[in-house]
C-alpha cells in the first residue's frame, strides 16, 4: 500500500522549501522503496529551488543519501529488503551506445523510477536528480541503489552519492591522478576537498589548494593539500608554477564553475597536462582561451560528470577505504540537521559556512 511520509518540497521558483506530506507508491517492476537514513545538502538542491535546473515544480529535494531498502518490486535481483545502500543518480542501462562501448560511467540513458511520488492531492513531484531523498522514504529505480558495507554510518556513506564522489572521481577517474603527480585544485568546498582527498589517496606528490577564503584553505590542508594559496591576494598561476619547478601542475581541477578560475586552471597546467572541470557553470557563462595555447600546450581539457563514477565499482571501494581509515568522509560533515533545517542549511551554504550539512532521519 502507498505510504504517506514527510518530504522537503520546493513548490515554486525561489520560494523557501516546506515540509509536506508526500505519497510514496509501492515499488513497481524494477523499483525499490528506500528508508532514508541520511541525506546531504548539495548546491544542486538549491539550484532546483531557484529554478536553475528546469521548471518542473514542485520538486522533492535531496539526492546525496544512504538508507535501507524497505521493499523491492517485481524482477529486482540486485538488492533486497534490509540492504544498506547509497543512492546514485547514474543507474547505468547497459544497452546505450556508451554502455555498449564499455564506458558505462558515461551512460546516456540512466534509469529512474517509472512511478511518481505525489503530494496528498495527487500533484506529481519531480524528485531531484531522480532521487528525492529529503524524505523519510523515497521511490527509486533499483539500479539507483548501490549496496555497501553497513558498518559505515549513513552520514558518511551518503556523501558518496553526489558531491564527494564528484570530487574524488574528478581526480582519480577523470584526471587519472597517479603516484608522484602534481595537482592543483581550484575551489575548496566539499567537491574541491574531495578532489584533494582523492589526489592524496592516488599518491599525488604536490597538491596545491586554491581558494579565496583562508578558512577553506586551512580545511583543505586537513584533506591532504601540501600547499595553499589565497587567490585574492596572490596570483595562483605564478604560485603553482613556483612550487612545481616552474612548470605548472600535471592535473588542474576546477571545482567552482567560474570562467576566470577555469582560465587560471588552464594556465597553471604543465605542458601535456590535464584540466578537469567538475564545477558546474551557469547557462550564461562563456570562456575565452588563447587558441594557439589550447593546441600548443597539448594534453587534455576534460569535463567530469559525477566524477565519471561507476557506482557499483566506486562506492563499495571507497567505503572500504573509509572503513580502513584511509579516506576521512566524516570530515566533510560540518553538521547534522533535521528535515526542518534544510532551508537554513541553504543559507549556511551560501555564506560558505559549511562543507556539508547532512539531514539525519
Ligand atoms: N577563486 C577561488 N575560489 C573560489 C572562487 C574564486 N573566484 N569563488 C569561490 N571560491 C571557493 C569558495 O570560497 C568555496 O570554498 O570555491 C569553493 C566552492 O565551494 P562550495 O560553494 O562549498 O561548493 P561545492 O559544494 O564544493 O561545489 C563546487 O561543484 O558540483 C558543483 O554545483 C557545484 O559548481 C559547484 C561546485
Ligand atoms: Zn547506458
Ligand atoms: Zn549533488
Amino acid at each position: 500500500m502507498a505510504q504517506q511520509v514527510r518530504g522537503v518540497v520546493a513548490r515554486s521558483k525561489g520560494a523557501p522549501v516546506s515540509i509536506e506530506t508526500i505519497v510514496v507508491p509501492d515499488p513497481g517492476p524494477g523499483e525499490a522503496v528506500v528508508a532514508v537514513q541520511a541525506c546531504g545538502v548539495c548546491h544542486t538542491d538549491l539550484h532546483y529551488r531557484e529554478g536553475g535546473i528546469n521548471d518542473a515544480f514542485p520538486f522533492l529535494l535531496g539526492h546525496e543519501a544512504a538508507g535501507i531498502v524497505e521493499s523491492v518490486g517485481e524482477g529486482v535481483t540486485g538488492v533486497a529488503p534490509g540492504d544498506f545502500v547509497i543512492l546514485n543518480w547514474r543507474a547505468v542501462c547497459g544497452t546505450c551506445r556508451s554502455c555498449r562501448r564499455g564506458r558505462p560511467w558515461y551512460c546516456f540513458n540512466t534509469f529512474n523510477a517509472t512511478q511518481k511520488m505525489t503530494l496528498l492531492g495527487g500533484t506529481e513531484l519531480s524528485p531531484a536528480l531522480g532521487i528525492g531523498a529529503f524524505a523519510d522514504k523515497t521511490l527509486v529505480h533499483s539500479g539507483q541503489c548501490t549496496k555497501v558495507d553497513p558498518a559505515a554510518p549513513a552520514t558518511a556513506a551518503g556523501l558518496l552519492g553526489c558531491g564527494v564522489m564528484a570530487g574524488i572521481g574528478a581526480a582519480i577517474n577523470t584526471g587519472n591522478v597517479g603516484r608522484g603527480d602534481s595537482v592543483a585544485v581550484f575551489g575548496c568546498g566539499g567537491v574541491g576537498d574531495a578532489a584533494i582527498a582523492g589526489s592524496y589517496l592516488a599518491g599525488a606528490h604536490t597538491i596545491v589548494a586554491v581558494d579565496i577564503d583562508d578558512r577553506k584553505l586551512a580545511i583543505a590542508k586537513q584533506f591532504g593539500a601540501t600547499h595553499t594559496v589565497n587567490s585574492k591576494d596572490h596570483d595562483p598561476v605564478e604560485y603553482i608554477r613556483s612550487v612545481t619547478g616552474g612548470n605548472g601542475a600535471d592535473v588542474c581541477i576546477e571545482a567552482i564553475g567560474n570562467p576566470t578560475v577555469y582560465r587560471q586552471a588552464f594556465e597553471a597546467r604543465d605542458l601535456a597536462g590535464t584540466v578537469v572541470l567538475v564545477g558546474v557553470p551557469r547557462p550564461d557563462m562563456t570562456i575565452e582561451l588563447p587558441f594557439l595555447d589550447v593546441f600548443g600546450r597539448g594534453g587534455q581539457l576534460k569535463s567530469s560528470w559525477y566524477g565519471d563514477c561507476l557506482p557499483s565499482r566506486d562506492f563499495p571501494m571507497l567505503i572500504g577505504l573509509y572503513l580502513e581509515g584511509r579516506l576521512d568522509l566524516d570530515r566533510f560533515v560540518s553538521e547534522t540537521i533535521a528535515l526542518d533545517d534544510v532551508e537554513e542549511a541553504f543559507h549556511k551554504m551560501e555564506r560558505g559556512e559549511v562543507l556539508r550539512s547532512v539531514v539525519v532521519l
